[in-house]
C-alpha cells in the first residue's frame, strides 16, 4: 500500500479517498504547502471574534441601530461575527448535527445513490473540493443540496437516515429566516435599508447547504479539510459540532496578516461575509477567507447554509455607493458565473472568485 503514498489525486476519486478509507497515513497529494500554512500567524486565542446578540435586532430603533454599527464593524474588520439569541432551538441544531452524520454513516451503497462531481447538480454526495480532480486533495466527505424553495428540492434529499428530510429541512428553513434578517441588517448598515435584497432574497434567492464531514486525520498538521477560500453567497451561516474553523483577520500585524481559531461554543452560530455581500459594499465589507483544520481522533461535522440572489441574478454595486472617490470596483455577477468559474478553476491553487470580479483603475 505504501506506493499509493505518493499516488496522484486522480487515485484518491471518491470511493477510493484516503478520508474514506481511513488510511493511517496521509498521501503526499493531501499534503499542503507550507505557504498555505503560516502556522506562525495562527493566534490560538478566540478572544476577538466579534460576537453579537442578534435578539437586540428586535429591541428599540436605538437598539437595533447599536447592533446595526457592531455588524458594520465586525463586516469591516473580519467579514465574520458569530450570533448568539438568535432564537433557534438547541434541539434544531442537535437535530441537523444527528442526521448528517447519521447520514455520513451509511454504507457507501447508500451514499453512493447521491454520488455526482457535476457542480450544477441541486444534489450531489462527493470529497475533496472536486473530487480526484485538483493538485491537492482535502481530508472532506460532503453532501449539498439546494433548500429554497423547500418543497422543490427536499424530494430529491436523501431519505435515510429516516429522519434526514424532516430535520435537516427544520434548520434550513430556520437558517433561512435568519438569513433575511441579518441580510436586512446588512443592507442596513450600508445605508441602503433594511428592504434593499429582500424580495430578491425571499421569493427567488438560493440556498445552498454544504453538510461537510472530516474525518479523523493521522497528521492533520500535513493536511486540510478545507483550503482558504471565501464563500460566493451574500452571507453563509454555520454551525459545527467541534472546533476546526479558522479565519483570516486581514487587518493584523500591520495588514500581513494572522489566522484566529474560531472555538466550538454551544449553540453558537458563525456568519460568514461572502463574495456577493463585498460586490453589494463596493468593497467596503471584504468577505472572510476560512480554512478548516484537522482533528486526529474526531469526527468533525459543519452544516454550513449559503445564502444568495437566483441563480442567474446579478449583484451589482448600488448606484447609491458609487461617487467620484468611490467608482464601481466590481463587475457584476450571478450564483451561475460561480459555478462557471468553479468547474475551470482549482481552488485549491488559491483562485478566488471575486479576484475574477475586480476591476482596476
Ligand atoms: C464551506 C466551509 C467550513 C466548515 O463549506 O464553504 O467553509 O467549517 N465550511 O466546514
Ligand atoms: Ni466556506
Amino acid at each position: 500500500m505504501e506506493n499509493e503514498k505518493s499516488a496522484s489525486s486522480s487515485t484518491f476519486k471518491m470511493g477510493n479517498s484516503a478520508q474514506e478509507r481511513s488510511l493511517p497515513y496521509v498521501p503526499d497529494c493531501y499534503a499542503v504547502p507550507p505557504s498555505y500554512e503560516p502556522r506562525d500567524a495562527l493566534d490560538s486565542t478566540s478572544e476577538s471574534v466579534p460576537t453579537i446578540d442578534i435578539s437586540r435586532l428586535k429591541d428599540s430603533d436605538d437598539e437595533r441601530r447599536r447592533v446595526i454599527q457592531e455588524m458594520r464593524l465586525a463586516c469591516q474588520s473580519f467579514g465574520f461575527f458569530q450570533i448568539v439569541n438568535h432564537g433557534i432551538d438547541q434541539s434544531t441544531l442537535d437535530d441537523a448535527l444527528a442526521v448528517a452524520e447519521g447520514f455520513f454513516e451509511l454504507p457507501a451503497k447508500e451514499k453512493n445513490k447521491f454520488m455526482s462531481n457535476d457542480v450544477y447538480a441541486p444534489v450531489r454526495y462527493t470529497t475533496s473540493l472536486k473530487d480526484g480532480m485538483d493538485k491537492i486533495q482535502f481530508w472532506r466527505i460532503f453532501l449539498k443540496h439546494y433548500a429554497h424553495p423547500l418543497h422543490r428540492w427536499i424530494h430529491l434529499w436523501p431519505q435515510n437516515p429516516p429522519e434526514y428530510r424532516e430535520k435537516m429541512g427544520k434548520f434550513c428553513q430556520e437558517m433561512r429566516i435568519l438569513s433575511l434578517e441579518i441580510m436586512g441588517a446588512i443592507t442596513e448598515s450600508l445605508g441602503l435599508g433594511r428592504d434593499y435584497l429582500s424580495s430578491r432574497m425571499d421569493e427567488n434567492g438560493m440556498q445552498v447547504m454544504a453538510v461537510n464531514c472530516y474525518p479523523p486525520c493521522p497528521d492533520p498538521k500535513t493536511a486540510l479539510g478545507l483550503p482558504p477560500h471565501s464563500d460566493y453567497s451574500c452571507i453563509t451561516i454555520l454551525l459545527q459540532n467541534l472546533t476546526g474553523l479558522e479565519i483570516f483577520d486581514l487587518t493584523a500585524h500591520d495588514g500581513s496578516g494572522r489566522w484566529v481559531h474560531v472555538p466550538e461554543v454551544k449553540g453558537v452560530l458563525m456568519v460568514h461575509i461572502g463574495d456577493h455581500v463585498e460586490v453589494l459594499s463596493n468593497g467596503l465589507y471584504k468577505s472572510v477567507i476560512h480554512k478548516v483544520n484537522l482533528n486526529e481522533e474526531k469526527t468533525r461535522i459543519s452544516l454550513a447554509s449559503l445564502h444568495s440572489l437566483g441563480m442567474d441574478d446579478k449583484m451589482s454595486v448600488p448606484c447609491q455607493l458609487v461617487n467620484d472617490e468611490n467608482p464601481v470596483r466590481y463587475r457584476e455577477s450571478s450564483f451561475n458565473d460561480f459555478l462557471d468559474f468553479l468547474v475551470k478553476n482549482d481552488i485549491s491553487q488559491g483562485f478566488r472568485f471575486i479576484d475574477t470580479l475586480k476591476i482596476k483603475y
